[in-house]
């Protein structure tokens, strides 16, 4: 190259044609080694193609400078390995018949693949120039990539690089971690909250088996009226009275029609900011509403009306329709944020349709908390950017893990036909009427009723 130094370069950007040429879009392509490739298509007349590569705005930027088209594209091959989340700035000159074009554009990096680009292509680029701004460099050697300090905060107080692994369980130890996970245990106030199970730590609930979580909704043997007792096992902190010990007498006292579990990492990890992978089968079954979410830590996992990150869900049923004629069965997944405002629901979501229910298999569900945007990913596809809502979850979550039955949020009567639900929210005696009505509900459980978790991980972003 005979022209060694940008300002050499930047002379050569004095005339500007304004007619006949515009530079083809950038291809872009992560290596299979390692390294990615830049390039454009090669058209008659392209002399020359000069491009600058800027990872994050760090320094130095690479430069390239390529003399000649192969194969039929003008390719730029770097070493230097690109991870979740770097930004890479594009920007490249053109000779084209003797005339410089220039374009240039930002791409974000996730999952390997491309995100999302910006096309500056009309403004001009900014090349660095001078002492003490970013040097470009020639011919760029390989480099290694430093720690990228992660915005990430964890509860132990480490530092964490981004893309590093922060929390791991993938359920391969014979039993469940008791000093990672604690069951909540009480049972769920049927006029609160409206879920018509009892949680609690037995095993038939919950266990690990063969590397993978299983947490099992079992349905009563009997449901009368009559006392229930957790004594002091019971971990409920707003309402003990109601949730942990049932006289008999009392307008409330029906016994738990299910039995199920809820574990969380209150007491052993929580973080801010994140990127959280679960690999997991979701619970099929009417009425059977599976809890993979985050919670703030000024919360517990039994407050009431606590706000939620749902990392992923999609209702147990197979066939669910709400008056307007959506469908809102378990083929339908959401994942956001959920908070209250006096005892209302305000939601956060975005969601995907599939044509089968998540409960059929493992899928992998993802959610990349980031302080100005939450993505929510199934199977390495992106189905949802949120933006809304994101200054309500301004600390530390923990991770909390459950099957519950029912909800008034979860099955809300407002959005369904009358007497879909055997049951109304908020009526009083709701776990009666659906304990009366397990005709209609028990024969949809069977074994793929219970929520199977193969791993969670947690990374720093
Ligand atoms: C160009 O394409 C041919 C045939 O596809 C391939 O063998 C060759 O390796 C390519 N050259 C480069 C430099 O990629
Ligand atoms: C399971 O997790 C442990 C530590 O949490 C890790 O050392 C191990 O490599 C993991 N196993 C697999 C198969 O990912
Ligand atoms: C439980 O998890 C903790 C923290 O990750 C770890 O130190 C401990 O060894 C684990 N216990 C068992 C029995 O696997
Ligand atoms: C889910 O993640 C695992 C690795 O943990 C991977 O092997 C698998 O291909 C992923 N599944 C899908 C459907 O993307």
């Amino acid at each position: 190259m005979s022209c060694k130094t940008l300002s050499c370069l930047l002379l050569l950007i004095s005339s500007y044609a304004i007619l006949g040429f515009k530079i083809p879009s950038i291809d872009f392509e992560m290596l299979e080694e390692q390294g990615f490739e830049v390039s454009i298509p090669d058209e008659p007349g392209i002399q020359r193609v000069f491009y600058m590569l800027q990872v994050d705005d760090t320094c130095p930027a690479l430069m390239d400078y390529i003399t000649e088209a192969v194969n039929g594209s003008w390719v730029s091959r770097q070493k230097m390995s690109l991870q979740n989340n770097d930004k890479l700035q594009i920007s490249l000159l053109v000779q084209f018949n003797e005339e410089i074009f220039e374009k240039s554009e930002t791409k974000v990096i996730l999952n390997k693949r491309l995100l999302t680009t910006r096309d500056f292509s009309s403004r001009s680029i900014s090349f660095p120039s001078g002492e003490g701004e970013c040097q470009a460099f020639l011919a760029p050697q390989q480099q290694t990539k430093r720690c990228k300090p992660a915005q990430t905060i964890v509860s132990n107080g480490r530092r964490a690089c981004q893309g590093e692994l922060i929390f791991e369980d993938n359920f391969s130890e014979a039993q469940l971690n008791k000093s990672t996970w604690k069951h909540d245990i009480r049972q769920r106030m049927y006029h609160v909250e409206e879920e018509l199970v009892a949680f609690d730590d037995a095993v038939r609930n919950s266990f690990v088996k063969e590397g993978e979580l299983h947490i099992v909704p079992i349905v009563a043997s009997e449901v009368t009226e009559g006392s229930f007792k957790l004594g002091d096992r019971c971990t409920a902190v707003e309402s003990p009275d109601q949730e942990c010990n049932i006289a008999q007498g009392s307008f409330y006292s029906i016994k738990p029609p299910v039995f199920s579990a809820q574990i969380h990492t209150r007491d052993s990890f929580s973080f801010k900011f994140g990127k959280i992978v679960v690999r997991a089968k979701l619970p099929k079954g009417d009425w059977l509403f599976p809890y993979l979410m985050l919670q703030p830590v000024s919360t517990y996992a039994e407050t009431h009306y606590a706000k939620q990150l749902r990392i992923a869900y999609a209702r147990g049923n197979a066939f669910l329709r709400t008056k307007k004629g959506e469908d809102i069965s378990g083929s339908h997944l959401y994942g956001g944020g959920v908070v209250w405002h006096h005892g209302n629901a305000v939601q956060f979501l975005k969601d995907k349709v599939s044509k089968t229910h998540y409960g059929d298999g493992f899928h992998n569900y993802t959610m990349i908390w980031q302080r100005d945007k939450i993505t929510l990913m199934v199977d390495e596809e992106v189905y949802g950017e949120l933006y809304d809502g994101l200054p309500f979850f301004n600390e530390k979550c923990f991770i909390i893990f459950g099957v519950t039955v029912g909800g008034f949020l979860n099955f809300d009567d407002s959005i369904l036909e009358k007497d879909v639900k055997p049951y109304k929210n908020r009526e009083p005696r709701a776990a009666l009427s659906f304990w009366q009505h397990r005709d209609a509900w028990a024969p949809t459980w069977g074994r793929q009723s219970a929520m199977i978790i193969d791993y969670v991980r947690v990374y720093a972003e």
